[in-house]
């Protein structure tokens, strides 16, 4: 990887170089992840492939903050973008005192938000106070509860037209790129064609700007199901059964450690 994107360099890949976003939540990862992806988003999925939880809801800032340092360690050179928890960001004095803490106690590029028009208001207040937001459109698996699921949007005339004054509404307010999570291909593709900003899809077909995958997801360490939107490029969890295994095994039969592993 050669010098850090900026903002700048990220919106003029906009309908030209799809973005490769991925998640990362430890220091680990995110060198592995840094020389191919763009961007390292430290999402509040953490809470449920990290934490074991069973949605992103419990997530805190204070967590947020540890796991952004942790990938910002790992990967100094990679843009990267801190989610905002559920409840950080409620009113605009509060998404920005919290947005504050992330930029003094984190290196963090940028914040991420969920919310459409309805956040429009928060997000402006943020950019207007020197904090670069992604915004995040579609499904917000901070909503999983009241909406009872995750449902993809964009299926019905009243959603996507919703959708696409959202997506306007967060470019108008300030927010330098989009996430668009769980929504109908050709509603995606449209919403990229509006706005001037990059949209990156996760669950929305391929006519977006650039594409974000949850890395436990798409390596394959996450085995209880897997969505449809996902492509496993790893078979992750076998690969590390196998070794631990094979640990074990020589654990037990004294295999290991041998003469070279000794003091
Ligand atoms: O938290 C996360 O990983 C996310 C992605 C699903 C975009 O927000």
């Amino acid at each position: 990887m050669g010098n850090k994107l900026t903002i700048s360099s990220i919106q003029k890949r906009k309908g030209i170089d799809p973005i490769v976003m991925i998640t990362a939540y430890d220091a680990l990862f995110a060198n592995l992840f840094a020389s191919e992806a763009d961007i390292l988003l430290v999402g509040d999925s953490l809470n449920m492939s990290f934490a074991g939880n069973s949605d992103t809801i419990s997530a805190t800032l204070e967590q947020m903050i540890y796991h952004t340092n942790a990938v910002c360690n790992g990967a100094p050179k990679s843009f990267v973008v801190c989610d905002m928890p559920f409840g950080t960001y409620l009113n605009k004095e509060e998404a920005l005192k919290n947005a504050i803490k992330v930029f003094q106690q984190t290196p963090a590029d940028c914040v991420k938000i969920e919310g459409g028009a309805n956040k429009a208001d928060i997000v402006k207040h943020l950019t207007d106070n020197g904090i670069a937001v992604c915004g995040h459109i579609g499904l917000l698996p901070q909503s999983v509860r009241s909406e009872g699921g995750y449902k993809v949007k964009g299926k019905t005339e009243q959603e996507k037209q919703q959708l696409l004054e959202d997506a306007k509404a967060i470019e108008a307010a300030g927010a330098f790129c989009m996430v668009i999570e769980g929504t109908k291909a050709e509603v995606a593709t449209q919403i990229a064609k509006s706005v001037s900003i990059p949209v990156i899809g996760i669950g929305a077909g391929s006519g977006v700007d650039g594409q974000v995958l949850v890395f436990s997801d798409m390596l394959g360490f996450f085995e209880e199901f897997t969505p449809k939107f996902v492509k496993k490029y790893l078979d992750g969890a076998s690969l590390v059964k196998d070794a631990v295994a094979q640990y074990a095994k020589e654990v037990k039969s004294r295999a290991f450690p041998k003469e070279e592993h000794t003091y």
